[in-house]
């Protein structure tokens, strides 16, 4: 189908294009947790020095629901939205003393974590756990509006209900992981929210946008 080849693209682009980001080499869950609670509201050159200082100071789960919040806390500060940190430490000590220190290993169980919503269970259930659950964000929403000519306004319940119901048809089962990090890359380096290059861009052929000149015209956003 045409989506296999729209996946297939995007995959082979990143393949070519990776971002080299240290949470990208694990399938640890915590490791990716952190990293995408720290990622929630803070740009990846921002949050790069407090994962690494997360994963320095509690290297698992354990360490961390054993901590006491203030230090925790004091090693979030500059970062903001501290109720990300207080989330953190709550799921740490949920998943420490009343999961057995086991991590959900679903979305549906991910789900359940404190401050855990769609996108970071299934940030989590793809990456770590190879689950074919599309993560569905700013950039992706992007992507998917330009290529597919959707004119749906994305900040409507509707459009995130037709844009998470697209991605999770078109992801890959064989590899729903890489389509993630390559939709997530592709958003934020080639489908870039101004003048995108897409003299360059490997789906250009078949964008919906690029083929009617109307890449500055999506995706819709109505401001409230
Ligand atoms: N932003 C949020 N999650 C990310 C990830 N896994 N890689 C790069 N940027 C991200």
């Amino acid at each position: 189908t045409d989506y296999q080849a729209f996946s297939h693209q995007i995959i082979t682009w990143y393949q070519q294009n990776p971002r080299d980001l240290p949470w990208r080499g694990t399938r640890d869950p915590y490791k990716i947790w952190l990293s995408e609670i720290i990622l929630q509201q803070t740009r990846v050159a921002q949050g790069l020095p407090y994962y690494y200082a997360f994963c320095e100071a509690y290297p698992t789960v354990k360490e961390l629901a054993l901590a006491a919040e203030e230090d925790v806390l004091r090693l979030w500060q500059g970062l903001g939205y501290y109720s990300r940190a207080r989330n953190l430490h709550f799921c740490a000590k949920t998943i420490w003393f009343e999961l057995d220190g086991k991590f959900p290993d679903t979305y549906e169980g991910l789900l359940k974590l404190k401050g855990v919503g769609n996108y970071t269970a299934a940030a989590i259930a793809s990456f770590a756990f190879g689950e074919a659950k599309a993560v569905v964000d700013g950039n992706v929403f992007r992507v998917l509006a330009r290529y597919f000519g959707i004119e749906t306004d994305i900040a409507s319940g509707k459009g995130k209900k037709e844009f998470e119901a697209l991605a999770n048809e078109i992801i890959p089962i064989a590899d729903p992981a890489e389509f993630n990090q390559a939709m997530m890359d592709f958003g934020a380096r080639q489908c870039t929210p101004k003048s995108p290059n897409c003299t360059i861009c490997p789906v250009r052929n078949t964008c919906f946008a690029h083929l009617y000149n109307m890449v500055p015209e999506l995706p819709v956003k109505i401001n409230k």
